[in-house]
């Protein structure tokens, strides 16, 4: 059963591969609609934590290609409280042909695909977002053409979406370079696994922002505190403000460089209004491809 929790899982051509299915997916729908590749087949969505984007996209992708989609909410089964694990992946891999999951604890999603009988697709734990990184490759291959030797400058809290942009950076080769402050960034395990899959210079860590920004293709701030860690929201922002994408930095960068951003912002935080709705930001664009990778994944997994 193939499974989609970490972008190291996969190898480099068959990520590339779903890729370019969701370029061809997108102008599909865009010129007419897609074609019912999951005709009958559903897909049920645990959310631990809230969602817009992922929940949305993923309800719509699966409508799209005339398919169904199930909303389980934080509080319908209690994953691991109400029901073990294991009892949750079997009674509802029953029912669906795939399941997607948002939860704290990335153990947890790794428990349930080991247990399901259908896929497994990672929407979000508090180790990495491989679905966001891959709607991120999508924008930035319509944004430059390709991916090899980009430089792409992370600001801020180094988090499951960093995480997720590093293995992006080792599977389409192109460069991450961190600048987040002492305590918040990477842990070195990860970094080591991202080296060997791209290569040493797969990352690289700047401590000053505008340094860090100076030869950056891509400037990609995410919120200093993330779910499940509200109650360090206090002390976050106190550490974080050198780290604001603003006006200021943006005059470091190179003219060509866009902004991206997973969502949801917290303006006036992590990045300032003008940035977010300046000619640079790709905020929506960006938020629009979850859509199409996403379909992508669904009809590879689910489509067999
Ligand atoms: N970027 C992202 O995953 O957004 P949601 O939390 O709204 O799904
Ligand atoms: N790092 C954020 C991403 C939200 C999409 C979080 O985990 O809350």
């Amino acid at each position: 059963m193939q499974h989609f929790l970490s972008l190291l899982d996969w190898p480099a051509e068959e990520l590339r591969r779903l890729i370019d299915e969701a370029v061809f997916l997108k102008r599909e729908y865009q010129t007419g609609g897609n074609r019912p590749a999951l005709q009958g087949k559903s897909l049920g969505m645990v959310f631990q934590k809230p969602s817009l984007r992922t929940r949305v996209s993923f309800e719509m992708a699966m409508q799209h290609v005339g398919g169904y989609a199930l909303y389980i909410g934080p509080q319908e089964i209690g994953l691991g409280k109400r029901e073990s694990i294991a009892d949750v992946a079997r009674v509802l891999g029953g029912y669906v042909q795939g399941i997607m999951a948002r939860v704290f604890d990335h153990e947890h999603v790794i428990q349930l695909a080991e247990w399901s009988p259908v896929s497994v697709i990672n929407g979000l734990s508090d180790y990495n977002h491989p679905c966001q990184a891959m709607a991120d490759v999508l924008t930035m291959q319509e944004e430059f053409g390709q991916l090899q030797g980009l430089n792409l400058t992370y600001i801020g809290d180094g988090n499951n979406v960093t995480r997720s942009l590093l293995f992006a950076a080792a599977k389409f080769g192109f460069r991450l370079t961190l600048c987040a402050p002492e305590g918040y960034r990477l842990d070195d395990e990860s970094i080591q696994k991202a080296k060997a899959a791209g290569g040493v210079d797969v990352y690289r860590l700047v401590e000053d922002p505008t340094e860090a920004v100076r030869d950056a293709d891509v400037i990609y701030t995410d919120t200093w505190t993330s779910m499940g860690q509200e109650e360090e929201a206090e002390k976050r922002r106190k550490v974080f403000p050198p780290y604001q994408v603003n006006y200021q930095l943006m005059t470091h960068a190179p003219k060509h460089a866009i902004v991206m951003h997973c969502l949801p912002a917290h303006r006036g935080e992590e990045i300032t209004d003008p940035v977010a709705d300046g000619p640079q930001s790709r905020l929506f664009p960006q938020a629009a491809n979850r859509l199409h990778a996403q379909k992508s994944i669904l009809v590879r997994l689910l489509g067999r």
